[in-house]
């Protein structure tokens, strides 16, 4: 249950799990005192001692003492010198704000966020900071909520210009955190296309380390999150503690560590590209920041964001359904398909169990490779020369539901669109454009460009019977400008993309509540929370090989849950790889996320097909714990030859084990794996071999697994257990 406990100089936010304090100190500075376990008291004196700073009933920063305070939202320039979270210009062209406290509130529940993606429910309480720079004439209220489910702290800003004048801010992260020491591993997410969110683990040092994007993107060179663990801090034990931003543009991940050996962190939008001006009576509002702190390893922190993403930020009919089992033509014909051949792929489909046809790229325009139409969301009758609901109805009456690809974001130069409203894409005058995949961004922060983008969409869901929309994007930012926008506030632009977007977005999936929205990015290019809050599942990584698949859904389950994770069977050879797995494997990999194929069912031997068929009756059978179960890693491919995971059913009574080596060895014992989230009193059952073991065998002792042989070899073990 979380309580809010205030003080005059105290302001104690604690569920069952975390406390989370903050100090103000002589002068209204608001400091951070404390993120982590639970305290039952909250006596500050050894801290601010720690610090440098007078705790005896002064709590007073002294000579430059503000430079040793860990602040709760700082500024550079006055008496902290070291980056701060906050830089506003003020009408003389001074960058320094100094906020103090002037009040604080509790309101029940949370509060949305105007324009942004943002966490909700109920089940908790937020604590609004308001504090006031009277020398500039800007107000903060400063934004904390905790959960009662959830260890951790949900946080934003909201910045209010009470000046006559404007106000431009340079930097408003979202998130600042500081820490009495840096005996800390930080991770951070970082990648390409078809290897998305490699694991990066390393000690922090003195200075500044992080990772960032401007691409107008989170991107699939680094993930808007970032890990700290204790150096001993293992998948099952030690302390964790991780941040992630609930947004999709440009961003800043990054730890600073101090002389003193302190840690500031920091998470929010890049300030590179960006900057707002503030007129006299305005509001801006950061986007949200998730923290959330664990002693159970990373495993246990991981289970805190699944938490986060499925109670708090998931919406809409899928929030908690079976997500429909799915066949995507793309890699079974690319651009090469006409309306036989997709009903072809589609019968096959229905046969053996998948209950959804997805169209991809293609069907729209004079569409035949990447280098036309987009912007054209008109079908091309050349491939379906009966229109798309022809196309639909057909797929319909074979049992299936239809989802279509679009990638509304962008326009081809090649295109009636762009012939139309050249300026509708974002570009620099004068400037050639760069092109990425021939292709250019539509400049979302255009109120014309986003209602055509929503009628675009609209139209088709509206007319051609869609039940699924995959919503690509497939190039980063350049050329950087908006015709529309000033000179003063062209670095607003990628912000304002971001919001027109969101804007669109809100207005599709309040529309149109039925429909299944995946996200996707050239593959797992925009998987953040952001995008999760409007599509409750994203396309995880184009890169479908099972084994790359094993370490790009590892490190994903950091902060996603299976449910958010779109991952399917393809052919092999693999269309990214050339690497030959056996189906079992991929199926098994798969399925630990929203399953499906990527691939032409005819295409396959009879004795796969069959085992295509059982699959699917099995991920039907165990979906809803495959799902949305309490997923925990095992066994890292970052760390040795073999990949494991749990999914446990929330009354312990089910469970998936999946275990894939990836190369061969002679002369190796089977592996042990010990089990976790299991209950120690039950008797659980492993289907496959008619074993049973005690909860507490297998977490203590483990499963010691035969795999097939070969490489790339896997197993998948379905463990029930008696309900009480
Ligand atoms: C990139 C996506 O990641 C792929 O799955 C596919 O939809 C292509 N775009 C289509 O152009």
């Amino acid at each position: 249950m979380t309580e809010i406990l205030l003080t005059e100089k105290l302001l104690h936010l604690r569920n069952d799990h975390v406390s989370y304090v903050i100090g103000i100190l002589e002068g209204g500075v608001p400091a951070h005192l404390y993120f982590g376990k639970r305290l039952e008291g909250m006596n500050p004196a050894s801290l601010l001692r720690h610090y440098d700073l007078r705790a005896d009933g002064a709590w007073q920063p002294h000579n430059c003492a503000l430079d040793h305070t860990p602040h709760e939202y700082p500024s550079h320039g006055l008496g902290d010198l070291r980056e701060g979270a906050l830089t506003v210009r003020a009408a003389d062209g001074t960058r320094s704000a100094d906020l103090r406290f002037v009040s604080a509130e509790v309101v029940e529940g949370k509060p949305g966020i105007p324009g942004l993606p943002a966490t909700f429910g109920d089940n908790g309480r937020t604590l609004l900071v308001h504090l006031k720079d009277e020398c500039i004439g800007l107000e903060a209220t400063l934004s904390y909520t905790l959960f009662d489910d959830v260890a951790g702290v949900v946080r934003h800003a909201s910045l209010r210009n009470v000046s006559g004048s404007d106000l431009v801010i340079e930097r408003a992260y979202s998130l600042c955190l500081e820490m009495p020491d840096s005996r800390y591993d930080l991770i951070t997410l970082s990648g390409a296309w078809s290897r998305e969110r490699e694991m990066f683990r390393r000690p922090l040092v003195m200075g500044e380390q992080g990772v960032s994007s401007l691409k107008g993107a989170t991107s699939l060179h680094a993930s808007n999150m970032l890990f700290l663990c204790r150096p001993e801090t293992t998948e099952a034990q030690g302390e964790a503690i991780g941040a992630a931003l609930v947004y999709s543009g440009n961003f800043k991940a990054s730890v600073h560590v101090d002389p003193a050996r302190n840690c500031r962190v920091f998470l929010g939008l890049n300030d590179v590209d960006f900057s707002w001006t503030l007129n006299p009576g305005a509001t801006f509002d950061t986007p949200e920041a998730v923290t959330v702190y664990s002693d159970a390893g990373l495993d246990g922190m991981s289970a805190q964001f699944h938490r986060v993403c499925a109670e708090h930020l998931v919406r809409g009919k899928y929030a908690k359904a079976p997500r429909p089992i799915l066949l995507n033509n793309w890699e079974a014909t690319y651009f090469g398909f006409n309306e036989e051949k997709l009903l072809k792929i589609a019968r096959t489909a229905a046969d053996v169990g998948v209950e959804l046809f997805v169209l991809d790229d293609g069907w729209f325009g004079k569409r035949d490779d990447d280098t036309t139409s987009l912007g054209d969301w008109f079908v091309d009758t050349a491939k379906l020369p009966n229109g798309m609901k022809h196309l639909t109805d057909q797929v319909h009456a074979m049992g299936l539901k239809f989802g279509l690809w679009f990638e509304p974001e962008m326009v081809s130069p090649k295109s009636k669109l762009y012939e139309a409203h050249p300026d509708w894409a974002i570009h620099i005058p004068g400037r050639e454009p760069v092109q990425q995949r021939q292709q250019l961004t539509l400049d979302m922060s255009r109120e014309d460009v986003q209602d055509y983008v929503y009628d675009c969409v609209a139209r088709h869901l509206r007319e051609d019977g869609i039940d699924y929309v995959k919503w690509d994007m497939n190039r980063n930012f350049s050329n950087i400008g908006s015709a529309l926008l000033p000179a003063e506030r062209q670095k607003e632009l990628p912000h304002r993309y971001m919001l027109g977007l969101y804007r669109v977005l809100e207005r599709l999936v309040n529309e149109f509540p039925e429909v299944l929205f995946e996200s996707c990015s050239s593959g797992g290019g925009r998987f953040d929370m952001g995008m999760l809050y409007y599509m409750p599942q994203t396309w995880t990584s184009d890169n479908t090989d099972a084994l790359c698949r094993c370490q790009i859904q590892y490190s994903t389950s950091l902060v996603f849950p299976p449910f958010a994770m779109g991952s399917h069977v393809s052919a092999v050879p693999n269309h990214q790889t050339g690497r030959i797995t056996p189906i079992e494997t991929r199926g098994n990999v798969a399925m630990s996320g929203c399953f499906g194929y990527e691939l032409d069912l005819n295409t396959l031997s009879a004795d796969d097909l069959e085992k295509v068929r059982q699959q699917i009756a099995r991920v039907k059978k165990l979906r809803q714990t495959l799902l949305y179960g309490d997923f925990h890693r095992l066994l890292s491919p970052y760390e040795g030859n073999d990949t494991a995971w749990i999914t446990v059913s929330p009354d312990k009574c089910e469970a998936v084990f999946m275990l894939t080596r990836a190369l061969a060895k002679s002369g190796t014992y089977p592996p042990l794996v010990r089990l976790r989230g299991l209950d120690a009193e039950k008797v659980y059952t492993v289907a496959e071999t008619g074993e049973s073991y005690t909860g507490s065998e297998l977490m203590n002792l483990g499963l010691c697994v035969r795999l097939p042989w070969g490489d790339a070899a896997s197993v998948s073990l379905t463990l029930t257990a008696r309900a009480e």
